[in-house]
């Protein structure tokens, strides 16, 4: 039955959490081992905790590059890859900020939350790569003497426009929608299965464990994504 609304979906859009890159070995935020010093992610991605202590968070920053910079994309992040050639209209949406999805070969692909490897001045706005790890000089700064920031979504901060209304549009026109490793409790990503659920589209959350939208969507499955999506995108007819 699920193999066969896959098969026939034509417009289809992934939505992905940190639970795709968990067997990566990249900590979740909200498990057991997501927490730095015992910080919760909620007091250091925030504006204020910059402003209070730019140090400290990039600090946060810099252990959390270190901890990615070494893990490769895992056999969810390449199914997800594959699945995008089998349909004409497809989107996947991640709040994840590793990209992984990239080196895995995703390419219709929108950041909600931005991305770890790119920093951002703080005065002129101006956004770059950096890709050094460890930072060598802890807060990075830019060649106009401001500081640098995580080219990232903190809390309280709005997302980007432009990714936001990409990702809005595609579930509003999706007929099936993959919800992948989130707890779908931060907003307004945790907003998108509910309009496309509004929409009439199919949703199928591969998680772990149950959610806050396991009641609302059409099929739970309960598992590890990558061992979930491979056997899923593998029932496709081969193109
Ligand atoms: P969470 O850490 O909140 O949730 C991860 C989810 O992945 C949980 O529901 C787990 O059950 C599930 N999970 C863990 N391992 C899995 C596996 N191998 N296969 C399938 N599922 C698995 O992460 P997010 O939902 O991504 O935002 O968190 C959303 C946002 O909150 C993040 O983007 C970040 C965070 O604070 C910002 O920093 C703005």
């Amino acid at each position: 039955m699920i193999k066969e609304i896959i098969q026939q979906a034509r417009a289809v859009v992934v939505l992905t959490g940190a639970g795709v890159s968990a067997e990566s070995g990249i900590p979740t935020f909200r498990g057991p081992n997501g927490l730095w010093r015992n910080f919760r992610p909620e007091e250091l991605a925030t504006p204020s905790a910059f402003a209070q202590n730019p140090i400290l968070v990039w600090e946060w920053y810099d252990w959390r590059r270190q901890i990615i910079a070494p893990k490769g994309p895992n056999p969810a992040h390449y199914a997800i890859a594959n699945l995008e050639s089998y349909y004409q209209q497809f989107l996947l949406i991640t709040q994840n900020i590793d990209g992984l999805h990239q080196r895995a070969g995703s390419q219709k692909l929108v950041e909600l939350h931005g991305n770890i490897w790119r920093v951002r001045c703080v005065e002129e706005g101006i956004i770059s790569e950096n890709r050094e790890v460890p930072l060598r000089s802890i807060p990075p700064r830019c060649s106009c003497g401001s500081l640098m920031r995580p080219d990232v979504v903190w809390f309280g901060e709005a997302l980007p426009p432009e990714a936001m209304s990409q990702a809005v549009e595609a579930v509003e026109n999706c007929d099936l929608l993959l919800v992948v490793g989130t707890s779908a409790v931060v907003q307004p990503a945790a907003s998108l299965p509910y309009i496309a659920k509004n929409r009439g589209s199919y949703i199928i959350e591969i998680n772990s464990e149950t959610t806050p939208i396991s009641s609302l969507i059409n099929e739970s499955l309960i598992g590890k994504a990558g061992e979930i999506l491979p056997t899923l995108v593998d029932s496709l007819p081969r193109k």
